[in-house]
């Protein structure tokens, strides 16, 4: 699976950390849409990146990382096509997966303990869409992208 990431000074720690554990644990192809240092930046310039990765078929799945993980999901979620949620526990990362189909998931890098954030994206990583009811629900959200 094709992942493109991305973080703000506030989540770069946690984004490089993140990077490995998807490459070695996960086995994923991971596309590093930056930053590569902490040094300060505008969260939306890293959101803006990842969603047009996922939202191009570049990329297959999408994760951000800043402060609260709310910044990220806000800009990333403006993008047609992206659906974007800061996620702070792994069961929310289920839901988001099975109900609302989420392609891009949004952490934490502040208030989240790094195993936390692991086990969300892996849970993010492997969860399926349900489709059925949900699917017609998500459908509603998608038009409201127009
Ligand atoms: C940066 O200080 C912080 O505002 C940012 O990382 C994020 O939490 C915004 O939502």
């Amino acid at each position: 699976m094709r992942i493109a990431i991305a973080s703000d000074h506030a989540g770069f720690e946690q984004k490089q950390a993140l990077v490995d554990y998807l490459a070695q644990d996960l086995g994923c192809d991971v596309m590093d849409f930056g930053p590569d240092t902490d040094d300060r930046v505008d969260y939306p310039d890293y959101a803006e990146k990842v969603a047009h990765a996922v939202a191009s078929g570049d990329a297959d799945r999408g994760v951000l990382v800043c402060g609260t993980g709310i910044g990220m999901a806000l800009a990333a979620d403006k993008v047609p096509g992206v659906r974007a949620s800061s996620i702070t526990r792994p069961d929310f990362a289920d839901l988001f997966r099975r109900h609302n189909d989420g392609n891009v998931v949004c952490l934490s890098g502040r208030f989240i303990e790094p195993e936390v954030n692991r086990e969300i994206v892996k849970v993010f990583l492997e969860t399926e869409f349900e489709g059925g009811r949900h699917a017609e629900r998500v459908g509603k959200v998608m038009r409201l992208d127009a």
